[in-house]
């Protein structure tokens, strides 16, 4: 047995190296486990930027701005102590992105901020339209480092299998060697990096579909609490191509893209005319509803990005991936020609219920970035989910470091792979598609409901099961939220509801679910 203090992460995109990174500086070893190499990781998809108070640049900005501007676009629903932390980290964080060597745009020596969606500021830091790939491959050589000293010990290619708990504990971490079928068991803290839920979403999502939400589903399984499932976040300007969704990042806005609905043959620059202040860069919920409210008054509707109007020098240093990806995938110069775009599925504001440590319900359980619920309310801002994931990766090191002790590593052989059947999950798909669009109701969502407990009730493997489980757990909470906010609205519950303004917390208790409301700020004592 190892004496040496250790924490398992499981996960290796950003929130999975913050966590391993900062264990790594306090001196706790890390077994950084996942099921693709980090290159891999969803992380690297993030084309925008990420979000900072720095005002570079004389723009004005501050903290109090950044965290009024994410509280207003989550509907309040976010809890303020998180906010005021994610906001107040924000510079440094990006400053220690800097000292890493990632190449942010820069003028005589200081950052270039650019505008993104609901915020009323400059205050998106980034690297051309490949902010992520840029963060990542920084923060992937740090690692490195700390992997040469011994302090981290990665296991690529190795899924997570079970978490086993008993009594609210988690005890055992079971993961199979993807090439070997090679089984082993840890025991000891764990953070769960893991991603949100766009495996549920296979072919109508911008993100990797590797990301199953497995391990959520582990979680919900295992007795623990996800909060806030039903908020799913459709990214407006998405290019649905072979098999997923291209993302045409808010940046093009940013940087004067312009939306229109082609109608008729007639061009409607539909959210500059109803929105004159914000126009083409109102937060994603509004846009993606308003576009949804116009297709439903006449199906041939069809949308453009109209990114012709921006000039050369911008493409050339602060766009020019994203002009690169819409030639090789649509075959379309986005500079000369408009670009046709829909709402796709694109973040997950919900997911594993943690508390300002990032603990989940489950002691000795950490979760942090997409996989957790804490920083995004109702609707996360774009260039605030990087930032989440290093932030909340970096406190839940922090926290899990105060409990780490030595960890065992059981071989328990070869064992069967973690299999989902493709027609199970398009059929789960399928049913979320129906029961969670854009606009929803109570009809198609009790539709869904029973499509879904007739599949369990049908012979289902495990991983099945509590698959199909979450899902039902994302419809059980969009029912009981009877109010519209931010990315769940409905067309039987227009309103806004004071009563709502707080946290949907589901768990499996005795085999039943159960759904709980809580205002964001009771998280502290409530777990
Ligand atoms: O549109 C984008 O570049 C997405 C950024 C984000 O989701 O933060």
């Amino acid at each position: 047995m190892e004496m040496v203090k250790t924490v398992n992460v499981i996960g290796s995109g950003l929130s999975g190296l913050s966590a391993a990174i900062t264990l790594a500086r306090n001196g706790i070893r890390c077994n950084l486990i996942s099921s693709m190499p980090s290159e891999r990781a969803q992380s690297v998809l993030a084309e925008g930027g990420i979000n900072a108070a720095l005002d570079t640049m004389g723009e004005n900005d501050s903290v109090e701005e950044h965290f009024a501007d994410t509280m207003r676009g989550g509907c309040y629903l976010e809890s303020e102590s998180a906010v005021r932390k994610l906001t107040e980290m924000a510079p440094d964080v990006v400053k220690e992105l800097m000292r890493l060597g990632v190449p942010f745009n820069m003028r005589d020596n200081r950052l270039v901020l650019r505008n993104f969606g609901g915020q009323k500021n400059k205050r998106t830091a980034y690297a051309d339209s490949s902010t992520g790939k840029a963060i990542m491959s920084a923060l992937i050589d740090e690692t490195r480092k700390y992997e040469a000293s011994g302090l981290i010990s990665r296991f690529s290619h190795h899924e997570l299998i079970d978490l086993q708990c008993r009594d609210g504990i988690l005890e055992q971490v079971i993961i199979r060697d993807n090439y070997t079928g090679n089984t082993l068991m840890f025991n000891g803290v764990t953070i769960l990096c893991t991603g949100g839920l766009n495996g549920l979403f296979r072919g109508h999502t911008t993100g990797t579909v590797l990301n199953t939400g497995i391990a959520t589903a582990m979680v919900l399984a295992g007795g623990g609490e996800l909060a806030n499932l039903e908020f799913i976040q459709y990214h407006p300007t998405t290019i649905r191509i072979s098999g997923k969704h291209l993302l045409v990042s808010e940046a093009a806005r940013g940087e004067g893209g312009r939306l229109f609905a082609l109608d008729n043959g007639v061009r409607r620059y539909f959210m500059e005319e109803k929105y004159p202040q914000s126009g083409n860069l109102m937060p994603r919920d509004v846009i993606s509803r308003e576009m949804e409210l116009l297709k439903r008054e006449n199906k041939e509707i069809s949308f453009f990005l109209d990114m012709t109007q921006i000039t050369d020098e911008v493409w050339q240093n602060r766009l020019s991936d994203l002009r690169e990806e819409v030639e090789a995938y649509v075959h379309l110069d986005p500079k000369k020609d408009p670009v046709p775009v829909e709402p796709g599925i694109h973040y997950f504001m919900g997911g594993i219920r943690v508390d300002g440590r990032h603990r989940t319900s489950i002691t000795n359980l950490y979760a942090a970035g997409e996989a957790a619920c804490r920083y995004h309310g109702a609707n996360r801002l774009g260039g605030n989910s990087m930032l989440g994931a290093l932030v909340g990766g970096k406190l839940a090191a922090e926290n899990a470091a105060g409990s780490a002790e030595p960890v065992t590593i059981e071989n328990m052989g070869k064992t069967e792979a973690l299999n989902i059947r493709p027609h199970i999950a398009e059929r789960i798909t399928g049913i979320l598609l129906t029961g969670l669009p854009i606009i929803r109701n109570e009809e198609e969502m009790l539709e869904a409901e029973k499509d879904l407990q007739e599949l369990l009730g049908r012979e289902i493997n495990k991983y099945e099961r509590i698959e199909a489980e979450l899902a039902l757990a994302m419809v059980t909470s969009a029912l009981a939220r009877k109010e519209s906010r931010g990315a769940h609205w409905r067309r039987d519950h227009p309103e806004t509801s004071e009563e709502f303004q707080k946290q949907t917390v589901i768990k499996k208790e005795n085999g039943t679910t159960e759904v709980s409301f809580l205002s964001p700020d009771e998280e502290e004592e409530k777990l």
